[in-house]
């Protein structure tokens, strides 16, 4: 059976289709890019959420003309939610980055950024570890409900204030590979 059969009963809608988010990944590719011509650069993706769009990101700067001298990939693990709609506030770190990053130009790339607490505790981590540049690329940006004002260089697209799945954003850790975002029926979360 077709998994996205399974998924479509439990969609309200579509927010974002294939096509519109891997625009907004080639223009925020094309500012990382120009704003790291000829320097070396580290991709920072936070798993789970943001496994699609650091790939995706990484290819798309690839694939410009001019841009960045190198590009590396590196993954941290947090949690923030557990299995609720709602950050907790509390993030933990599942799984460091092993990579120093000392004297780097470190872009951390996460999926959705909402109240904001996660990024606000990598930010302080990270800034902590001497970077030569830090900054954050987010592709989904719930602004509606935010507790700390973080600094957001490169923004995807302005989610609605709803619970998103899709394209890296799960939940109870399913519909990630959903090619696409979109939004969970209410009966879902109250069964
Ligand atoms: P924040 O700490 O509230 O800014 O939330 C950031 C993290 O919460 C993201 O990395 C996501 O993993 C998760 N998150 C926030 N909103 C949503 C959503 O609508 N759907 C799925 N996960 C979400
Ligand atoms: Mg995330």
């Amino acid at each position: 059976m077709k998994i996205t059969e399974t998924y479509e009963g439990t969609l309200e809608r579509t927010l974002f289709s294939e096509a519109e988010i891997a625009a907004a990944i080639e223009r925020m590719a094309r500012e990382i890019a120009s704003d790291h011509k000829g320097q070396p650069l580290l991709l920072l993706g936070v798993l789970k959420g943001a496994l699609y769009v650091t790939v995706d990101l990484a290819r798309a700067i690839a694939r410009l003309p001019d841009g960045p001298s190198e590009v590396s990939v590196e993954y941290l693990c947090v949690s923030s939610y557990g299995n609720a709609t709602r950050s907790s506030g509390e993030v933990r770190m599942l799984k460091d980055s092993d990579t120093p990053i000392t004297g780097r130009n470190v872009v951390v790339v996460e999926d959705i950024i909402d109240n904001g607490f996660t990024l606000d505790y990598l930010r302080t981590l990270l800034g902590g570890r001497n970077p030569a540049s830090l900054t954050s690329c987010v592709l989904f940006d719930k602004p509606y409900h935010r507790l700390v004002d973080v600094p957001v260089e490169y923004v995807g697209l302005t989610s609605p204030d709803e619970f998103v799945i899709g394209y890296g954003l799960d939940y109870q850790e399913l519909y990630r590979n959903l090619p696409y975002l979109a939004q969970l029926r209410s009966w879902v979360f109250t069964q």
